[in-house]
């Protein structure tokens, strides 16, 4: 069994949105003592929630912009944070978009952005850090993927966000079986409602009520929810748990 280093760093994408679940998660990291890297679009939003997080709890922080659909800065990005933070021991595959468009009205564009970024995106960062984790015989992923994976939407994004969800299951459990041997574990988290803004803004009150109507918890998620699911998946203790999703969704889905 592979030991973590004394120091430590957690790479979170898409860890800049205010009301988001990756923000939510590196305060929840750094706060268990986390060194912690951050990719999001804006590299001057990256280094300045960065600069927060490290003065607030205390750890190594730092921030690259990168589109995580754009595989060369995605790599160039993970390369940055490589050389300013203590060795990478997890990865966190936040960042994502949702999507609304109906199958019927569906261009090839937005299928292809979507695709590219909740899909691919998952795939460049995580072939990025395996080199690394490889090396270092150590390494925790975790992926986002959501409930639409296995519900076949059924939520505020529709197919091509379904699709991309679908495939990152598929990437999490390859990857899990390929990279297994070196001591890296690979999990898929399935959230369902969580309140952030991605589903066309703040839910409303109403919106909320509608939501949960489906779900044995009396409640929509919080960000909270997902952050402490990451965080036990990436932790030492978790290296016997490989390939699995886990469901962060109130119940909504039971197999
Ligand atoms: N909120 C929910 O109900 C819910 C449910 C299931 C799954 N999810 C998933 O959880 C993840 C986080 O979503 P959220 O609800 O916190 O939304 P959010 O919009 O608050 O956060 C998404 C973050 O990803 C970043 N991002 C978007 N495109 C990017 C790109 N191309 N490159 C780099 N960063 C990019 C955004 O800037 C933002 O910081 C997403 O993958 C989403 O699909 C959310």
């Amino acid at each position: 069994m592979s030991t973590f280093p004394a120091e430590r760093t957690a790479i979170v994408t898409g860890a800049v949105s205010e009301r988001g679940i990756g923000r939510a998660t590196v305060n929840y990291l750094a706060a268990q003592g986390w060194n912690i890297g951050i990719i999001d679009l804006d590299d001057a939003l990256c280094k300045s929630t960065a600069k927060e997080i490290a003065a607030e709890y205390g750890v190594q922080a730092y921030g690259v912009g990168a589109n995580v659909a754009d595989e060369a800065s995605v790599r160039s990005a993970i390369d940055t944070l490589e050389a300013e933070l203590p060795q990478i021991v997890a990865l966190a595959n936040v960042a994502g978009v949702s999507s609304p468009i109906g199958y019927l009205e569906l261009e090839p564009a937005e299928w292809n952005r979507v695709l590219n970024i909740n899909l691919n995106g998952v795939h460049y960062a995580t072939r990025r850090v395996a080199e690394s984790m490889v090396k270092n015989r150590i390494g925790r992923i975790v992926n986002i993927s959501s409930v639409s994976a296995q519900r076949g939407g059924g939520t505020f994004s529709k197919t091509p966000y379904s699709v991309a969800k679908a495939g990152v299951i598929g990437l999490t459990r390859a990857t899990a079986r390929e990279l297994g041997e070196y001591d890296i574990t690979v999990n898929a988290i399935s959230p369902g409602p969580i309140d952030t803004d991605i589903m066309g803004g703040t839910l409303s009150q109403e919106r909320k009520d509608e939501l949960t109507k489906d779900l044995v918890v009396n409640r929509v998620g919080s960000t909270r929810d997902i952050a402490a699911a990451i965080a036990f998946l990436i932790s030492e203790d978790s290296g016997y748990i490989s390939g699995q999703t886990l469901n962060v969704d109130g119940g909504l889905y039971m197999h």
